[in-house]
């Protein structure tokens, strides 16, 4: 199982109460396949996401990606570990503003020791394969949402990560470029990643292995594609 969670619990403490984001969340992921994840907002699908990426710490419970317990590792083991391992989009791109798309592109070779690292022309294989061939040398404020959408792909991809998580990705995008995205990701499955996404996007829902919902902190396995589609 390349994804796994048992019994992952997590609260926030905030003044007046204590919000529960994940109750008690069981869920298994097998290599090579995409999962899209749906729910009301504030019912847990970030939270989820975020400690599937090694970025939040669970309460209780344990999360395991590729056999490893990720929380524990050390920090700085976790990190060497996420670089490689675990490909992340978000809603809102993360591109650095003052860096181009190719400098955003190759900003993960920082992260991981030389032997690994691929080279500049493999940059640029991949941009031109997402379409921003002619866009490399731009900054993310010349380009569309949907191109700075692929160019966040493209740097979650380019070391080839296993996993793919993707939180409400085309949440920013148009009907067309959001097409684009679900293909990119559908192709990444296609090509043995393991690809969690995070949508509402009814069409998404078509390309996936699996559907779950999170309703309140709770994780249900659909059989069927859900019925209602949530607003934001
Ligand atoms: N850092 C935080 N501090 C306090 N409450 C939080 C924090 N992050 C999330 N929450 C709360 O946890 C619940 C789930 O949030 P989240 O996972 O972001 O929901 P979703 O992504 O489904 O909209 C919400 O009630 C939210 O307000
Ligand atoms: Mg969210």
């Amino acid at each position: 199982m390349i994804i796994e969670l048992s019994h992952v619990t997590r609260k926030f403490p905030t003044r007046n109460a204590t919000v529960t984001a994940l109750s008690d969340v069981n869920f298994k992921l097998e290599a090579g396949t995409m999962a899209c994840l749906s729910g009301p907002s504030g019912s847990g699908k970030s939270t989820l996401l975020f400690t599937l990426g090694g970025m939040l710490r669970p309460d209780s419970g344990t999360v395991r990606v590729l056999e490893q317990d990720l929380y524990g590792l050390s920090k700085s083991e976790r990190a060497a570990f996420r670089a490689t391992q675990i490909g992340f989009v978000f809603q809102e791109f993360h591109l650095i503003p003052y860096l181009t798309v190719r400098e955003n592109v190759l900003l993960p070779l920082g992260q991981i020791k030389h032997s690994a690292r691929p080279n500049f022309e493999e940059c640029e294989k991949l941009l031109t394969r997402l379409g921003l061939a002619h866009r490399m040398d731009h900054k993310p404020r010349q380009l569309s949402a949907g191109e700075r959408q692929r160019t966040a792909i493209a740097r979650a991809t380019l070391l080839k990560p296993p996993v793919l998580l993707a939180d409400e990705p085309t949440g920013n995008l148009d009907e067309n470029s959001a097409a684009e995205v679900y293909q990119l990701l559908t192709e990444y499955r296609d090509q043995g990643g393991t690809v969690l996404v995070v949508t509402h996007t009814r069409a998404a829902w078509n390309y996936a292995d699996q559907v779950f919902q999170i309703v309140a902190g709770q994780l249900q396995v659909c059989s069927e594609v859900p019925n209602q589609s949530y607003s934001h």
